[in-house]
């Protein structure tokens, strides 16, 4: 089989839990130093060091309450909350690292372009071009109800204010500064060429923009643009705008018809085939042999949380599983979400009976993505597999306890794709994440990226 070429990034985020409950629990979790920075320096030198491309920073802004009706077994069970501003952690990181990017979840919902343009370009400037945006459109009622007009906007129309929110950005981004705006010329007296400095004109449904970009250009200009939602609304809008797209699935097979569909709709558009790469999320449990990570696998359900799981299964779904009996099979549930749910977990294995209580033992470790188990060796084969069959690029890769499942993906994994080929040496130097992508020089938008037919 010939290698294909793997790009790693680290799933994080600004909280003591992710996308698995109950693991900050177990007692070699160091989870609750989440909010220190020293955390997050050392994290981010062991992953440069090891030659992961980015820190991925998920987001939510507000609790999931939707089970049990309320808030309260989200914040006992730490189940993505406390959480603090992603965006924060970006300059500790980016201080002490030089080719390590960092793609931050922020909402097209509930922040304005202009301000959202302003935060990734001071990041931009200050990492020398390392910032990337994971552009969410969100789907918490709780988000809507403490950051806007009190309800959600339907779906697609959360991917319509999306689409404009990104042509605003584009013009700020790459239209209203020319690159020689910035003189610095102290014997004129001139420091930013009026001339070269363009209002943006913009007046839409959703936003009015007239005057110019408060910002000079950054290295990259518009940040490495990745995109997670895979409606075919949501593909529509990866295609038009994303970079890097951020796909989960329980197998690859599943993940067939949405890569694909995101590939075409790109090529529809006037896109090269390389100029989309696609990540999965996965969790890695792994040791020196099978036998070791499998302990460790088992170690690790011992510290799951069944309430939190639910938390973390009812809150996107969207309806309250709280008195359900937990072996009712999901297909017998009366609910759209509940629905698309079965949907989900049937694609990961269809001759077993998806009751609650095994979606939250699927979900113990790895929440709703895969959790993989084994030596180097095993875990290397089965990202191998998953990147040939879906079409994949990279992954993000989720902890189950912190900082110990990096440092084993470091140890065991991360040597192992690399005596392959699949993971080059880490490169020397400084360099762009959108270079890390797409190769040197690379740090610009590409020419054929859509957003170029917009016009100021
Ligand atoms: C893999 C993946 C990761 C996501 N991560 C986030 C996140 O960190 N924060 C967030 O608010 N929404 C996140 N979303 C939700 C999407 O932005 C979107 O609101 C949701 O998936 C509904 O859109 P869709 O129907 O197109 O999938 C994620 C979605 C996917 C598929």
């Amino acid at each position: 089989m010939a290698s294909r070429r793997l790009h790693l990034n680290a799933f994080e985020n600004f909280s003591p839990g992710n996308i698995a409950s109950g693991m900050w629990r177990h007692p070699q979790d160091r989870s609750s130093e989440y909010k220190t920075i020293r955390y997050w320096t050392r994290l981010a030198r062991d992953l440069e060091q090891a030659g992961f491309d980015a820190v991925f920073m998920a987001d939510v802004l507000g609790i999931l309450d939707v089970y049990r009706g309320g808030s309260a077994e989200a914040l006992r069970t730490a189940s993505q909350v406390p959480i603090d501003d992603p965006l924060t952690v970006v300059s500790a990181m980016a201080a002490v690292t030089e080719r390590l990017g960092f793609a931050v979840t922020l909402s097209t919902s509930y922040t304005h372009p202009f301000l959202l343009a302003r935060s990734l370009t001071s990041l931009d400037h200050l990492s020398e071009g390392r910032v990337g945006w994971n552009i969410v459109t969100s789907f918490l009622d709780s988000a809507a109800r403490n950051l806007g007009s009190g309800e959600q906007l339907p779906h697609d129309r959360r991917y319509d204010r999306a689409d404009e929110y990104l042509s605003v950005t584009h013009k700020l981004w790459e239209l209203s500064w020319e690159d020689d705006a910035v003189r610095v010329d102290k014997a004129a007296g001139v420091y930013t060429d009026p001339a070269k400095v363009h209002p943006l004109g913009h007046h839409g449904e959703f936003f009015s923009v007239p005057d110019p970009f408060i910002a000079e250009p950054s290295p990259q200009r518009s940040p490495l643009l990745f995109q997670a939602g895979s409606s075919s609304r949501g593909q529509r809008f990866a295609a038009a705008h994303a970079e890097g797209v951020f796909v989960h699935g329980t197998r690859p097979e599943a993940l067939v018809p949405v890569v694909a569909g995101v590939r075409a709709e790109a090529a529809r558009l006037g896109r090269a085939r390389d100029s989309l790469k696609t990540f999965a999320v996965a969790t890695i449990v792994t040791g020196e042999t099978d036998e070791i990570a499998r302990a460790k696998y088992e170690d690790l359900v011992a510290y799951a949380d069944y309430d939190g799981a639910m938390v973390q299964f009812a809150g996107p779904a969207g309806f309250d599983v709280a008195n359900l009996d937990p072996d009712l099979p999901l297909g017998d549930i009366d609910s759209n979400g509940a629905q698309f749910t079965a949907r989900f977990f049937a694609s990961a294995d269809p001759d077993r009976v998806w009751t609650l209580r095994e979606v939250a033992k699927y979900m113990a470790v790895g929440g709703m993505g895969p959790t993989i188990v084994g030596s180097g060796q095993t875990v290397a084969d089965e990202l191998e597999r998953w990147a040939e069959v879906a079409d994949l690029d990279g992954f993000n890769l989720a902890y189950a306890v912190r900082p110990g499942t990096y440092d084993d993906i470091i140890r065991y994994v991360v040597p192992e794709l690399r005596r392959r080929g699949v993971l080059p040496d880490p490169a020397e130097g400084r360099r762009t994440l959108r270079e890390s992508l797409f190769g040197e020089g690379a740090a610009r938008l590409s020419p054929d990226h859509p957003h170029w037919r917009i016009r100021l």
